[in-house]
């Protein structure tokens, strides 16, 4: 079983004290820090860039897995590898011609490509992606519709979860959105390793205890 990576959403911290927020994740106990990139255009919201990732990277040696949701991920994928982000999440929905390129390109700058896809896109759309010759090495479920943290966790996902974990045992599986001690359950038991959680985390009064239990369920 790939193991367990507890990944708190930056996007709910308070982004004028990025390194402090950061640094008080992974005392914490956090794993990975989810770094939620919006155009704008993809999502109706716009977060931050590369120079964010940048000016992090100079505070913390932790793994930052970054989520693209923008409708060009070509262009992100040189200036993110000089910021030093370690994860590079494209979407699925807007990668259809140029996976290939995009997978070679995010390797080559010496980062680890990953997939999302969105609630509506079929999984049957990621599949040649793991399966290729330069496969991806982790696939994102969204949980929620991508753009704004807060939202309604959607259990019908997890259909996806399980298909993917039934064809590939060792794959990292990400679930995004709506993730916390109500429904961490649903996901874990589908067999999701790599959990994103936001609000859960940054509104509970002590986040230390929600990142164990978010661990405990994935290990149980
Ligand atoms: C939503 C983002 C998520 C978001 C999750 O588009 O991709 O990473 O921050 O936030 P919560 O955990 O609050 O749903
Ligand atoms: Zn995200």
């Amino acid at each position: 079983m790939a193991p367990a990576k507890i990944a708190p959403s930056m996007l709910s911290s308070d982004f004028a004290n990025l390194a402090s927020e950061a640094q008080r994740m992974l005392s914490f106990g956090a794993d990975w820090l989810h770094m939620d990139i919006m155009d704008g255009h993809f999502v109706p919201n716009l977060t931050i860039g590369a120079p964010v990732i940048e000016s992090l990277r100079k505070h913390t040696n932790a793994y930052l897995d970054c989520h693209l949701m923008v409708t060009n991920p070509l262009d992100y994928v040189e200036p993110l590898g000089k910021a030093g982000a370690s994860g590079f999440t494209f979407h699925v929905e807007v990668s259809k011609e140029n996976w290939q390129e995009l997978v070679e390109r995010i390797r080559s700058k010496g980062m680890r490509p990953g997939v999302a896809l969105k609630p509506g896109t079929p999984i049957e759309e990621v599949y040649p992606l793991v399966e290729g010759e330069n496969p991806v090495e982790m696939v994102l479920v969204m949980t929620v519709e991508p753009g704004f943290g807060g939202q309604k966790f959607m259990p019908e996902m997890m259909d996806k979860v399980r298909a993917l974990r039934k064809k590939y045992p060792s794959l990292d599986i990400e679930v995004d959105g709506g993730l916390g001690p109500s429904t961490i359950d649903m996901a874990a038991s589908a067999g999701a390793n790599c959990i994103v959680a936001g609000s859960s985390v940054f509104g509970a009064p002590k986040p230390e205890q929600v990142i164990s239990l978010l661990r405990k369920s994935v290990e149980e």
